[in-house]
């Protein structure tokens, strides 16, 4: 069986959060990383990555946006020069706190893709008061939102995540929540978030390369089908970097 045959059958599989730049965050470590990396996600059939570093108060670093376009411009010609055939796009891991909101105002921030509205935010880890008020103060300023991870926050519970959805509000999960990779809460909830539609997107939200990419790959595809793997990795991500609006995205189940 060739390696990319979970889907290298979609011709444009796009991952919409991965740290792959090197040295900026908590993510890779190095350029050999990155390339490795690289190499892995080709091998498992992507084809794209919007290539999100963090930025904001949060643990994981906070990416000057000239610093992280500058690597990502460099990881282009390193992928170029090693015959790696991934393209990468602007993005950034917006870490929700006050400060999100003065960048906002400054226009200080990477729409997912690097154009149009949408943006990937990622919650506290540690118990926040209102995250739906804040999240629908965000949406208020004019943008669209992706929520990174929602089955991982402990303070998250189901009834506020379908009051966020009912609002507009995307959901990212990640694919190694499929296969257990942070634990079985995290796992029971993707499930639930999957199974009720309320999900457009996973992503892999990788560090550095794993071993359970193709693994979380079959994993959705047992799920929900390779319709629901095509619409998470491909046809919704490449939906939002083209800016569509969040009413025309389907749930990768309905
Ligand atoms: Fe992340």
């Amino acid at each position: 069986m060739p390696k990319c045959a979970l889907l290298c059958q979609t011709s444009r599989v796009l991952d919409l959060h991965c740290h792959i730049l090197p040295s900026v965050d908590d993510g890779s470590s190095s350029w050999e990383m990155s390339l490795e990396m690289g190499r892995c996600m080709v091998e498992a059939g992507f084809k794209a990555i919007a290539a999100s570093p963090h930025y904001g108060e949060g643990p994981g670093g906070d990416v000057p946006i000239p610093v992280g376009l500058g690597k990502l411009e460099e990881l282009r010609e390193r992928f170029k020069q090693e015959g790696i055939e991934l393209d990468l796009l602007p993005n950034a891991e917006h870490h929700v706190s006050p400060q999100l909101f003065d960048r906002l105002k400054q226009g200080d921030v990477v729409p997912i893709g690097g154009q149009g509205n949408w943006l990937l935010v990622e919650l506290p880890w540690s118990p926040l008061a209102n995250p739906e008020e804040i999240l629908f103060r965000l949406q208020m300023s004019g943008h669209r939102l992706l929520l990174a991870h929602p089955e991982r926050y402990s303070y998250l519970d189901v009834d506020a995540v379908g009051r966020l959805v009912e609002r507009g509000v995307k959901l990212q999960l990640e694919l190694g929540s499929f296969v257990g990779v942070y634990g079985n809460r995290s796992k029971k909830r993707a499930r639930i978030y999957g199974d009720k539609g309320w999900s457009h997107v996973i992503a892999t939200d990788l560090h550095r390369p794993e071993k359970w990419v193709v693994d979380g790959l079959k994993a959705v595809k047992k799920r929900y089908g390779s319709a629901g793997l095509h619409k998470a990795l491909e046809e919704n991500p490449r939906a939002i970097v083209s800016d569509a609006d969040g009413d025309d995205l389907d749930p990768f189940i309905d």
